[in-house]
């Protein structure tokens, strides 16, 4: 692995992040651009890494070693995973300014969330793997979430995609790229199962960090 990979500055923005995004391009625009790609429902499809950033993770998660990876993590949906906090801390931290600088903005202004910023938000963030001998699907479920970015991280299995009952989609988003979705009554969904290789995604429950009085 490379470095540089763990330390975000000038250089890992240019690395590691899909250029739709680091365009440089006014955040209004670029956000105009991703509600381009509307698939559903307020469900869209958001370019977020680069390959080169797939390709970093996708090989660190291959060789981490197995009893890493948790199985119950979560009550009635557990999900093969390891938080991003304990895959690698720096790693982590990286994201945080991912998540604040270039994905929190646009979800914000894709969704109309007025009234709050960026940093009102906090993260889940974990690193999932579906395969044939431990979890090869979910089961349709709501995420905790107030909404969830699903990001694929590889596209060298058979099967799977991000499946969404009420609205009938099942989506295979390239690597890097992510869909992004409400979660909660509206937005139920599952992952389908794969069929040969290991799939790999990262997820990111965004919720408020005061809850809003209604
Ligand atoms: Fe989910």
């Amino acid at each position: 692995m490379q470095s540089n990979f763990l330390r975000y500055d000038d250089n890992w923005i240019h690395n590691y992040l899909n250029p739709i995004l680091s365009s440089g391009a006014p955040s209004e625009l670029v956000s105009e651009e991703i509600e381009k790609n509307t698939v559903g429902t307020d469900i869209h499809l958001m370019p977020i890494f680069s390959q080169r950033f797939c390709d970093t993770i996708t090989k660190m998660a291959s060789e981490m070693p197995e009893q890493n990876w948790t199985k119950g993590r979560h009550e009635h949906y557990p999900t093969n995973d390891i938080l991003l906090k304990d895959f690698d801390a720096r790693l982590y931290e990286v994201f945080q300014s991912v998540l604040q600088k270039w994905l929190l903005p646009h979800a914000l202004n894709i969704y109309q969330i007025a009234g709050k910023k960026a940093e009102d938000f906090a993260d889940e963030t974990f690193l999932v793997r579906y395969t044939i001998e431990n979890q090869s699907y979910l089961d349709t479920h709501m995420d905790s979430s107030y909404f969830t970015f699903n990001t694929a991280l590889n596209n060298n299995f058979l099967g799977g995609g991000t499946y969404f009952k009420k609205y009938n989609l099942t989506l295979q988003p390239q690597p890097g790229w992510s869909v992004l979705a409400p979660s909660l009554v509206t937005h139920k969904h599952g992952a389908r199962p794969i069929s040969e290789g290991v799939r790999y995604m990262l997820i990111s429950f965004i919720h408020p960090i005061v809850q809003p009085a209604y």
